[in-house]
């Protein structure tokens, strides 16, 4: 298998959001911990792992195609030290990794590449799930969206 060099980009690009996610939800789990949010500590500890799991899966993809290892300087994103701003922020790494594989799967549509089509979709689709969830613990708490 090989990839097209805007794939292996977006793989790339892929592998450094992920662990930005983990590395922002294990500090957000921990903040979380301090604020005795109880049962959300442990959803962000799994969304964490989650999100490794993703950098896994799209770092097995690039060996697959003989891209090797990629070199990834993890971005740090906010923490947030209230609820309503782990929430927000958290939000907004969930939107940006939609859009960011909304826009490589688009790609790899017009490249014909199904393969990685396939990958960006299904993390595409976990990560609407963590969108949703996330919003919809915000409702919940009654905190006001903001768009
Ligand atoms: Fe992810
Ligand atoms: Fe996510």
């Amino acid at each position: 298998m090989s990839g097209h060099p805007r794939i292996i980009v977006y793989l790339q690009r892929a592998v450094g959001h992920e662990f930005s996610a983990a590395q922002q939800f294990t500090l957000q789990a921990v903040q979380a911990e301090h604020l005795g949010l109880g049962s959300f500590v442990d959803e962000l500890r799994a969304g964490a792992v989650d999100e490794l799991r993703h950098a896994e899966a799209f770092s097995r993809r690039l060996h697959e195609i003989g891209a090797g290892s990629p070199s990834v300087q993890a971005a740090a994103r906010p923490v947030g030290r209230t609820l309503a701003e782990l929430l927000r922020f958290g939000l907004a790494t969930e939107a940006d990794a939609m859009r960011l594989y909304a826009e490589a799967l688009r790609f790899c549509e017009r490249v014909a590449d199904a393969g990685n089509a396939e990958l960006f979709a299904r993390i595409h689709r976990d990560e609407v799930q963590h969108y949703q969830e996330l919003e919809r613990r915000l409702r919940e708490h009654g905190v006001e969206m903001k768009h």
